[in-house]
């Protein structure tokens, strides 16, 4: 079977390769691809958000079986459902489900109404009724734009000044550009976090081993938010304790009040969730795999991605076996020189022999026949150990191979 893999970062690039292990699988095509993908996979120069033209792409290529939507937008976006009402299969949450990520104030009254763990929350559409909250209420907080707002739709809150910076920012200014005034103001949570992302055919809940990515862009966790500067999984920090007590009031109940909405969750469901002093709480939802975490989870996957798909789609997850390697993964990336804020590209990239540690490329391009840099996130190195410093010492001494020209990476991946 031939597989459509819709998107072009580093996780795409995990996909792709994790499909192209499976015997099933004759040819992957992908859209917009990057120029590492390119390499296992035929790049089709498409948006992902030229919905038109994706479907057209597959009236024209009739031996392509499945199409896996990967990114947050187009599953928002309804590419699921177009995709279906086409007759064309497709991996992922339709848009109806997608929305719990997509809203951030669904996503918290799903939690609220289900008694699910997270932190207590008011949500607003009034500027004037917001201001007059964050003027009486306990700081810090964090105030949220209820869309999707590419990573950056979270400001952490410490003082009135700031809080008020924020929601004017949203709700006045429109900065994310979703034209959608609500804002989720929240307690602020302090603790660890952990990411456990899973696969669910809107019955069966099966997870994959812990992650946890580092947000910030520089060592020690300074520095502005980025998409994630790198991951390693399983967190060693997440205790069998933990996951079933997660299994049973955030991961199931999630799942199944989705359901009894109406809004069957079909796809991978990422839970974002902080280890605070009194428990375990849903920081946030992802409709989608996580972007660096996928590269080390997919990494330790034993199991045939195509046969999971197909098992989500059909329903039938509770049939199947998912093996993982007992083994750690530590993914690190390797950045344009001013990401995440404005950066160049076109700047060489120089990949020597990083010997059996992978290298998923994220925004990479060939111009005149050389790699070069295309995008803020440029590839990431994945190493496998007996343990997470093993690991993290073969990661560190594989990107030595690699060069990046302004680029940098944080050096203290799976220490913190
Ligand atoms: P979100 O998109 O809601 O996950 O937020 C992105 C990041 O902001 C999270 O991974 C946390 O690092 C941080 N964050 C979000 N909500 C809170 C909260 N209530 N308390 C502390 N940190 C938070
Ligand atoms: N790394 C977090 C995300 O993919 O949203």
């Amino acid at each position: 079977m031939d597989i459509f893999v819709i998107g072009g970062g580093g996780r795409e690039h995990a996909i792709v390769h994790a499909l192209n292990q499976s015997k099933r699988v004759e040819k992957v095509y992908c859209a917009p691809s990057n120029a590492g993908i390119n390499t296992e996979a035929e790049g089709v120069p498409l948006a992902v958000s030229d919905f038109e033209g994706i479907l057209h792409f597959l009236a024209t290529h009739p031996n392509i079986g499945l199409t896996v939507v990967a990114p947050d937008n187009p599953l928002a976006d309804g590419l699921v459902n177009e995709l279906e009402a086409k007759g064309f299969r497709a991996f992922g949450p339709r848009a109806e489900a997608a929305i719990i990520e997509a809203s951030k104030k669904f996503a918290k009254q799903l939690m609220k109404d289900n008694h699910i763990p997270t932190a207590a929350y008011e949500s607003f559409t009034d500027y004037g009724k917001a201001l007059a909250y964050v003027e009486s209420a306990p700081y810090p907080l964090v105030v949220k734009a209820d869309g999707l707002a590419y990573g950056k739709g979270v400001v952490i809150c410490n003082h009135f000044d700031e809080a008020a910076r924020a929601l004017d920012d949203i709700m006045r200014r429109d900065v994310f550009g979703n034209r959608n005034p609500c804002v989720v103001i929240e307690e602020f949570l302090c603790g660890r976090e952990v990411s456990v992302l899973a696969f669910t055919d809107g019955k069966t809940v099966k997870t994959m081993p812990s992650s946890q990515d580092h947000k910030r862009a520089y060592d020690g966790d300074k520095g502005p938010n980025t998409g994630g500067m790198g991951a390693f999984c399983p967190s060693p920090y997440y205790t069998k304790e933990m996951d079933a007590y997660a299994k049973e009031a955030i991961f199931l109940p999630t799942v199944q009040a989705m359901a009894a909405m109406g809004r069957k969750f079909k796809g991978v469901l990422y839970f974002g969730l902080i280890m605070c002093a009194d428990g375990l709480k849903v920081l946030e939802y992802n409709a989608r795999f996580g972007d660096p975490e996928t590269q080390a989870v997919l990494s330790l996957l034993k199991t045939d991605l195509l046969d999971i798909f197909e098992a989500v789609i059909d329903e039938r997850l509770d049939e199947i076996n998912i093996e993982w390697s007992n083994q750690t993964a530590v993914t690190v990336v390797y950045a344009s020189g001013g990401y995440p804020g404005s950066y160049a590209k076109g700047k060489a990239v120089r990949i020597a022999d990083t010997g059996d540690c992978f290298v998923y490329h994220a925004g990479t391009a060939v111009k005149d026949g050389n790699l070069v840099t295309n995008g803020g996130r440029v590839l990431a190195v994945t190493a496998r150990g007996n343990n997470l410093s093993d690991a993290r010492t073969k990661a560190y001494a594989a990107i030595e191979h690699v060069r990046i020209e302004d680029g940098f990476y944080r050096k203290d991946i799976g220490t913190i």
